[in-house]
């Protein structure tokens, strides 16, 4: 037998109370699902291979998304309660000297809380130790019914609870260390629980002490580490604390963040000091952010890679691309996937770029379209251009070259070039290439017609005298 630790995750469940057509372990908090919180707490204590999710809602979707942690998993296919989904890990669990159980539905629980109760465990050598605390509200938990020497005698579920117990403010927060030879033993027999009909994981607490063996309790006094997730509201409650947590990380490693309390940021997000996050701006995906850049309110990035001292003005929106240094976005540009923004570039007021390399120092300022475009360093693009990508059929290349002009409300019809340090006038269609350091027009030229107002005005006042 390994004398280590092996842990049990439960995460079959449906979770009927979120209302939902996905498994509960699959909702959100903080930017990541529920059973990647629960799977990241236990991987700060063991290694993969301990790890035993228990999976039966949605059994592919919930490995997918733990798909390369190298977590064990535990088919529970007829979900009849924790009890039981302990009970059908026993092949593997019972190899381990002891298991640590707690539920994917626990997002705020933390790897500390978690050591601690392994550490109680070996101090107290019960054949059980569970963690505790205490409610001012606590409706829908386990009660902790002690004896008259405060020793745990028994968990009552909410359902079975006479309205003494509810009354009851030390819960259950569901996170066990089993000494796994009693654990089983008290699992073949246990029979199911009488007010719901489901083979309850809390009933072996009272199994055990009828077996004469003890069990321990570490009461935690951070009641917010143990919230169970039931509800949408819960998992809202579950979502704020996780980003303010990160938030404060972020602030305790030199960032600014005005207004935190507005600011979401995923939990694999990284922001280097000195960059300044305004109020209502989400930092979403895998983000990452050098020192000294400004993200302005109301941005949203997702994926995106930016270099020091880059500036976000407000309302833009970032997704998974690159920006360089010193680089000034917005307010209120659109970058879609797949562009590159070289160093001291700019992106001005509604400007959209999808898979496009920005040269240095190029500016693209105000209302304009680069698609699929390769844009040299010192490129200007007038306001207004457009690069007509897409032909209903493929998408076609724009290539500008360095130190190229291009004249405003130019349209660039794909595919086409335009030669280093060429002009392109004003107002032009290109659908041919401009060769390097040429002036490019493609538009009529302009009549004037003297005196033509003042002859319309005539014909007017004569047509209404007949
Ligand atoms: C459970 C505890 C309760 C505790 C509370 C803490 C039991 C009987 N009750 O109640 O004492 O206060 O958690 O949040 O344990 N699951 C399975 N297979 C099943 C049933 C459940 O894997 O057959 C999983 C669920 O996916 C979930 C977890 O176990 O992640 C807990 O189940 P849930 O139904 O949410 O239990 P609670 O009613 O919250
Ligand atoms: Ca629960």
């Amino acid at each position: 037998m390994n004398r280590g630790y092996a842990i049990a995750i439960l995460a079959a469940g449906l979770g009927t109370r979120m209302k939902s057509r996905y498994a509960k372990v699959l909702h959100r908090a903080g930017g990541q699902t529920l059973i990647e919180l629960a799977v990241g707490a236990a991987r700060r204590l063991a290694a993969p291979g301990q790890i035993h999710v228990v999976v039966g809602h949605q059994a592919e979707g919930v490995q997918q998304t733990l798909a390369g942690s190298g977590v064990q998993f535990v088919r529970q296919t007829r979900q009849l309660g924790t009890g039981h989904a302990v009970l059908v890990g026993r092949q593997q669990l019972q190899a381990w000297k002891r298991v640590l159980v707690f539920y994917g539905d626990c997002p705020l629980l933390t790897a500390n809380t978690l050591r601690a109760l392994q550490k109680r465990h070996a101090a107290t050598r019960a054949a059980a130790t569970l963690l505790t605390t205490r409610l001012v509200n606590p409706t829908g938990y386990g009660r902790i019914l002690r004896g008259p020497r405060g020793e745990v005698r028994e968990i009552v579920e909410e359902k079975a609870a006479t309205p003494e117990q509810k009354a009851i403010t030390e819960i259950n927060p569901g996170v066990y260390c089993f000494e796994t030879g009693p654990l089983f033993k008290c699992l073949a027999s246990l029979k199911p629980n009488q007010a719901a009909g489901e083979y309850y994981l809390t009933d072996v607490i009272a199994g055990l002490v009828g077996r004469g063996l003890r069990v321990e309790a570490l009461l935690v006094e951070d009641a917010s580490q143990v919230l169970g997730i039931n509800t949408r509201a819960e998992l809202a409650e579950a979502d704020a604390v996780l980003r303010r947590r990160k938030a404060q990380a972020l602030m305790a490693a030199g960032v600014t963040i005005q207004k935190p309390e507005t600011v979401i940021v995923d939990a694999g997000v990284s922001i280097a000091p000195d960059t300044v996050l305004e109020p209502f701006v989400q930092v979403l995906g895998r983000s990452a952010i050098g020192p000294g850049c400004r993200i302005g309110s109301h941005s949203i990035l997702r994926d995106a890679s930016l270099a020091g001292d880059v500036v976000i003005e407000a309302f833009s929106w970032v997704e998974d691309s690159r920006l360089g240094r010193g680089a000034r976005i917005g307010p209120y540009a659109r970058l879609r996937p797949g562009n590159v923004v070289g160093a001291e570039a700019r992106v001005g007021n509604f400007v959209e770029l999808k898979m496009t390399r920005l040269g240095a120092r190029s500016k693209a300022q105000h209302l304009t379209y680069l698609g699929d475009s390769v844009v040299g360093a010192d490129v200007n693009v007038g306001a207004g251009t457009i690069t007509c990508n897409y032909d209903g059929v493929a998408k076609h290349q724009t290539v500008i070259e360095d130190g190229a002009f291009v004249g405003t409300h130019s349209t660039l019809v794909a595919p086409v070039k335009i030669g280093k340090g060429a002009y392109l006038a004003a107002g032009s269609v290109f659908t041919e290439a401009v060769p390097p350091g040429a002036l490019g027009i493609a538009r009529s030229r302009q009549t004037n017609k003297p005196g033509w107002a003042a002859q319309r005005q005539r014909r007017q006042t004569g047509a209404r005298k007949h």
